[in-house]
Parts: structure tokens; C-alpha cells; sequence
């Protein structure tokens, strides 16, 4: 558990109050087959790990709310003695109610037994279908199972993600101290890629260069694969074979962070991989650092996010225009979506225990508030065709930084990794002459 117990205990009780009377039913993910018997690592649902902390599949969280009384039950993997000798411990129902603070608790294979007496009679259920298709399919056939009984099944069915989103939006002061965290080992991780890079090495080496600095710094992973594209697969927005040799002459883009505590960091930085840029890379990744720059000063409390990405376009696409990758008027490039070309994806996204975090809340629509955090990723990736001048085909900039909103501006949780160009020369292949960084 990342928090004390009576923190998730609060997030719930905060939850209840905002419910009408019902029942909230939260499933936790399937587990994943790799191959044959063994399974993929196994990551909790992230609603799961908001209300209670609680890591083992094959869980059930269940929160009633009557005459403003909140029941908070779990149902989760009872002790067994032969899976625990193979598999591990388990917290079973006597820890789900020690160290959970469950009021009740039970094994999971009851629980479609229970359910019945669960839902029955109350008005409301709150449920989102499609995280789990055999709690689904319970919940489902229980309509049939309570009309033999003549019992009601509820009369509404809220999907209660919204309602979780908008908490989860808001970060509280102990999930920034955690996001901080995360942030220092990822910026320590491509620190140490940076230093490291020399051309000849190959694309998966750099990426084993994150997989060990997470792991090594407590991090259970990476939040996503990382992606690791030198030369022409920087321009590929979701690179993540990391096969390919890097090259003198190359950049390499890397966008990569640790999940950490249950919370994702998204980080991208971009370096020649002989440690000096050419004057084409220089003049592209001198526009997306500046406009980075710009949009992270504007990225304050009270501004709507979609605007800033308006302007992101717009600062593009004039310094395109200089350029002559883009040719013709400014509004009209804007109207016709011709920038797309070069930069085709939103200036950033929510971040949070998901790394695109808090998914029905469209962050292009909102207004930026305290406690936020949000990634500002602006990119230009230029394809390799005839029309493009050769000297700019292939290359591929991103920037991404975390940025935290607060009530004075906001804090840039992942400023130490340097991003000017000065500082990324200097910095690329160090490593080779010291001893060892790691
Ligand atoms: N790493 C995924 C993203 O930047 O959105
Ligand atoms: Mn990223
Ligand atoms: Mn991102």
C-alpha cells in the first residue's frame, strides 16, 4: 500500500458523499496470458488502487451508501497455503479488513452469491462495464436471477468513472510527493542515457539503460514501453521495437518514465547521437524547445487547455512557414489542418496513476486548475518525402515535461533534466570518459 490506509478510507468516504444512495461496485482487471501458463505482470485497476491500495487480481470492491451510513466491503483471493508456497502471500480476508479497513470482507468466490444480496433492492449501481467481462457478465445475469426471487435489480446504472476522474484530476498534496519521486528517477534515468550514448550502440541498450535505473531506484516499471527511435523512427509517435542501430548523424528521441509508487512520470527528451547537432536538427529542435518553453509559462490555473494548444499550433506553424516546410497563409494552414503534417497529436494529456490519466476527462476542454498535473509535448516530425528538402527528412523533436499547476503558476516537476542545447551537447557521451555512471 503507497498510502496509510485512512487516506484511501478519505478518497472513499469523499466518494460516498458525492453518490446517491446505491451501491458502487468496482471489478479489478483480469490477469493477461503471455504464454501458455505464465502470466503477464500484473498491474491493478487504477480505480482499484485510488479507493484502497489493494494489488491482487481477482478483487472486488463494494461501497454502499444507506441512510448515509458507507459500507465498505472487499472480496478478494482467501489464504491458500498451496498457491502461496508457488505464488506469494496473500492478504487475504483477515488483511483486507486489518489492513485495508474493510468493514466486511470475503473470498472472492462467493461473490457471485453475495451479489445478489448486494444489488437487490437498491436504486442505483454504479458500475463501469468493460473492464472486466466476467464481473460483467455476473452483474447481468443477476437481473434474471433477482426477478425469480422477485427482487429488484436497480433502476439506474451510473457509470461512476466521471465522478472518479474528477477526483483523481486534483492531486493531492501526498500523490504530488510520490509524483516528485517518480519525476527524479526518471530524469536520473535519461541523465544517465544521455551520458551513455555513443553512435554504434543500438536502440534496446538505451532502453536497458531505463529498465535498470527504474528498477534499481524502487520503481515497479516503466508506465508504458518506452519508446527509443533514432534517425527516421523518431517521426513513428508510438516507436517501441527499439531495434535499430544508432547512427552518427542521428538524433535519438527517447519518451520514457517510471511508474513509481503506482504513479506514472512522461518525460521526453531528444539528443544527437554524436553529441553535436547538425544545423537542420538545431534550427528544428530550437523551435520546439522555445515553443515548449512558451506553452509551459502559459500552462497556469484558469486557462483553458485547448487554447494552449491552439497557440502551440499557431507557434508551430509560423516557424514552419519560416522555414518553408510549410508554405502560404498562416489561418489558412490553421483551417485546413496543414500543420498536421508535422504535428499531428495534442500539446499533452492528464498524468496521474494512468499515464494518459483520468480518460473521460477530455483535458483539451478543461480549465487548468491547482493540483492538476498535465504533460506539454509539443513535436515535429518531418516525413521522409521527395518534397521535403533531404538536409530535414526524417528528423523527429519532442519535448515533454510534467507540470504541475498550483495557485501562484506552476512547477515544472521535471525541469532538472536539461533540455537547451548547450546542455544536451555537453552532456551526450560524457559517460564514455568517466568511469561509470551507474
Ligand atoms: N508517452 C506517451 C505520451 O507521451 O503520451
Ligand atoms: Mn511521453
Ligand atoms: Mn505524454
Amino acid at each position: 500500500m503507497v498510502f496509510a490506509p485512512e487516506v484511501y478510507q478519505k478518497r472513499r468516504n469523499l466518494f460516498a458523499k458525492k453518490m446517491k444512495e446505491g451501491v458502487l461496485i468496482l471489478p479489478s482487471n483480469p490477469e493477461s496470458i503471455m504464454s501458455n501458463d505464465v502470466h503477464y505482470p500484473y498491474r491493478q485497476n487504477s480505480n482499484i488502487l485510488y479507493f484502497s491500495g489493494f494489488k491482487e487480481p481477482n478483487t472486488v470492491l463494494v461501497l454502499e451508501k444507506s441512510n448515509d451510513n458507507v459500507k465498505f466491503t472487499m472480496f478478494v483471493p482467501p489464504h491458500d497455503p498451496k498457491f502461496e508456497i508457488w505464488n506469494g502471500r496473500r492478504q487475504g480476508v483477515d488483511g483486507a479488513k486489518k489492513n485495508f479497513f474493510a468493514d466486511e470482507a470475503f473470498s472472492i468466490e462467493s461473490f457471485s452469491e453475495k451479489l445478489l444480496e448486494i444489488i437487490a433492492d437498491q436504486n442505483v449501481l454504479y458500475y463501469t462495464f468493460g473492464i472486466n467481462p466476467e464481473i460483467d457478465q455476473l452483474i447481468l445475469n443477476s437481473k434474471s436471477k433477482l426477478k425469480e426471487k422477485r427482487k429488484q435489480f436497480p433502476l439506474e446504472i451510473i457509470d461512476p468513472e466521471p465522478m472518479i476522474h474528477e477526483m483523481r484530476l486534483i492531486k493531492q498534496p501526498e500523490e504530488i510527493e510520490i509524483m516528485k519521486k517518480g519525476s527524479e528517477i526518471s530524469i536520473h534515468a535519461h541523465l544517465n542515457a544521455i551520458k551513455m550514448t555513443r553512435p554504434g550502440m543500438y536502440e534496446y541498450e538505451i532502453d536497458a539503460i531505463y529498465e535498470y535505473e527504474f528498477k534499481r531506484h524502487g520503481a515497479k516499471r516503466a508506465a508504458y514501453p518506452s519508446i527509443v527511435g533514432s534517425g527516421k523512427n523518431a517521426v513513428i509517435l508510438h516507436y517501441i521495437e527499439n531495434n535499430d542501430r544508432l547512427e552518427d548523424g542521428d538524433l535519438l528521441l527517447v519518451d520514457a518514465g517510471c511508474e513509481y509508487n503506482d504513479y506514472a512520470i512522461d518525460i521526453t527528451r531528444t539528443w544527437p547521437i554524436n553529441g553535436k547537432f547538425s544545423d537542420e536538427q538545431k534550427k528544428i529542435y530550437e523551435i520546439v524547445l522555445t515553443v515548449q518553453n512558451e506553452c509551459i509559462d502559459k500552462c497556469v490555473s484558469g486557462i483553458k487547455f485547448g487554447d494552449l494548444h491552439n497557440y502551440c499550433v499557431k507557434r508551430i506553424t509560423e516557424e514552419l512557414i519560416k522555414l518553408n516546410l510549410l508554405s502560404g497563409d498562416i489561418d489558412e494552414i490553421i483551417e485546413n489542418e496543414g500543420y498536421k503534417r508535422f504535428f499531428m497529436h495534442g500539446l499533452g494529456h492528464n498524468l496521474g496513476i494512468d499515464t494518459h490519466d483520468v480518460s473521460t476527462i477530455p483535458l483539451k476542454e478543461r480549465i487548468l486548475k491547482p493540483g492538476m498535473v498535465v504533460t506539454i509535448e509539443p513535436g515535429i516530425y518531418i516525413p521522409d518525402e521527395p518534397d521535403i528538402p533531404e538536409s530535414y527528412r526524417g528528423i523527429g523533436v519532442r519535448i515533454e515535461d510534467d507540470i504541475l499547476i498550483t495557485e501562484t503558476g506552476n512547477l515544472n516537476l521535471t525541469e532538472k533534466l536539461p533540455k537547451s542545447i548547450k546542455e544536451i551537447e555537453k552532456l551526450v557521451g560524457s559517460a564514455h570518459s568517466a568511469t561509470s555512471v551507474l
